[in-house]
């Protein structure tokens, strides 16, 4: 079983979502085939009109085993999928949108048909995880973002877990940080 781990945790080894993502993945990934893809070591760039006129160009060739395509054929691919993410300007860092980008291929990861889009990916669960330095009122944005986007993909089951107030009070995160890591792999599954 493959599960694909998106690491989106900016601050590298600083970073508190990252230590959330490690534990989980010390819980939950020893049965898996595990691909991380650390964002921040990869050669991601935002779309631009040179690389949509190649995607374009290969797509309609039918090239889409090309090696542009290959964070697609992951999701796609993938049994499992964790997103890691710290909660950034209300949703996440803009990076993981970048890498996104990247992801939504027609006929890779989804494609049309008469009656709308369809999903071409089989993972059963995504799961998102995030700290945020205040709290989420309402809606986490980012993890409603991927929600919808891997809606289209055809992965339905997506669950989110923060940590939240962990900047509030410098002295308190660490147990907060600590306490939350212990509540969300009490409750959650892979
Ligand atoms: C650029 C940036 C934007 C942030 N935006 C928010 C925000 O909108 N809401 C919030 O509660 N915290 C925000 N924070 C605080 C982070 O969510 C918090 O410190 C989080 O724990 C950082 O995760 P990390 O340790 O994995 O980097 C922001 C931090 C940074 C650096």
């Amino acid at each position: 079983m493959k599960l694909l781990v998106i690491d989106s945790c900016i601050r590298g080894e600083l970073s508190s979502t990252r230590r959330l993502l490690n534990r989980f993945l010390e819980k939950f990934g020893g049965e898996y085939d595990v691909t991380r893809l650390v964002l921040t070591e990869l050669d991601l760039n935002p779309m631009d009109a040179d690389e949509l006129k190649k995607r374009n160009d290969l797509l309609s060739e039918g090239r889409s085993d090309d090696k542009m395509f290959k964070y697609a054929h992951l999701i796609k691919e993938a049994d499992k999928i964790i997103v890691a993410a710290p909660y950034w300007d209300f949703s996440f860092p803009s990076l993981l949108k970048v890498f996104f980008e990247k992801t939504a291929v027609t006929g890779i990861t989804f494609g049309y048909t008469e009656s709308g889009s369809v999903g071409y990916c089989k993972a059963d669960h995504l799961v998102y995880l995030s700290t945020a330095g205040g709290y989420i009122a309402g809606a986490h944005l980012g993890a409603e973002y991927v929600r919808n986007l891997v809606g289209m993909f055809g992965i339905n089951n997506v669950s989110s877990y923060s940590i939240e107030g962990l900047d509030i009070d410098p002295s308190k995160r660490e147990q907060l940080l600590e306490d939350g890591i212990v509540r969300i792999l009490s409750a959650a599954k892979l």
